[in-house]
């Protein structure tokens, strides 16, 4: 079963044409990677899907219900995670109150003081595990602007992960990471994402062949080719739309 589709999504800037009929299909428990040059459509694509932007055409079916021009934030309570390209941790804020913020946010907490105050103790126990699970727990009350750079961004695909979602979508986790950094992150990825459904958009192929079942190649806002990561391997087209990009 699928569980998240795309169904002629279209979408332009002013005219801009970046995303253009495109039919995605992620089946549900699958690893899905998105591929493709700079500049091909897939940040905007996750803007599309995740509520950011509403698309000027076409549908997004989430769990079988039509979610086109949903909100971010019914996005995230339907079951939808999401980390993004640049970095959107608050850096002011500490490892703890980064992780305390995703968890409030897809519990819906309204700020009624008694309730509040009978919720926020699990709250804390929830967002203490999932520091501990990250092995955040020693930087706890480091305010995440004081963290490596590697460790910022396994705060940020922990928030996305600290929801709870069915389905979490990370944006280039490991950009700008050292080999070491990339590889500690993509352990941690396949960690937290066991048993859910993943779509990840990702330039380094050793990460996207290390962890994805199935990829899309995206193209001047067009679906190239989908498939098992031996058959994009081997696809011409796709060869020759990463010429002299990247070797795949
Ligand atoms: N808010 C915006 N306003 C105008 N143009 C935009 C906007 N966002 C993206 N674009 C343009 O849309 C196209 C697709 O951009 P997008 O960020 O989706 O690509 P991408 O595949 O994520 O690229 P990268 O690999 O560099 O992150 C680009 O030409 C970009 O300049
Ligand atoms: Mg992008």
């Amino acid at each position: 079963m699928n569980i998240l589709e795309t169904r002629g999504l279209t979408h332009d800037f002013e005219g801009l044409k970046v995303i253009t009929g495109v039919d995605l299909q992620v089946a549900e428990g699958e690893r899905h990677a998105i591929i493709g040059p700079n500049g091909a459509g897939k940040t905007t694509l996750f803007n599309l899907i995740t509520g950011t932007y509403t698309p000027k055409g076409g549908k997004v079916i989430f769990k079988n219900k039509d979610v086109t021009g949903a909100r971010p934030h019914q996005m995230v309570r339907l079951g939808m995670g999401r980390s993004f390209q640049i970095t959107s941790t608050f850096s002011r804020l500490t490892a703890f109150q980064n992780i305390r913020m995703a968890v409030l946010s897809k519990r819906g907490i309204r700020f009624n003081i008694f309730r509040f105050v009978d919720k926020m103790d699990d709250v804390t126990r929830e967002t203490d595990e999932i520091l501990k699970r990250i092995n955040l727990d020693g930087e706890r009350n480091i305010p995440a602007s004081g963290l490596s750079y590697g460790k910022s961004r396994s705060l940020e695909i922990s928030m996305a992960l600290a929801t709870d979602p069915e389905v979490v979508m990370l944006d280039e986790p490991t950009a700008g990471m050292s080999v070491d950094e990339t590889h500690y992150a993509v352990g941690l990825i396949q960690r937290l994402t066991e048993g859910k459904t993943m779509v990840i958009i990702e330039h380094d192929m050793d990460v996207v062949f290390s962890l994805a079942d199935r990829i899309t190649v995206l193209h001047h806002g067009e679906i190239l080719a989908s498939g098992a990561p031996g058959e994009i391997r081997k696809n011409p087209k796709v060869k020759e739309a990463y010429l002299g990009e990247m070797e795949i």
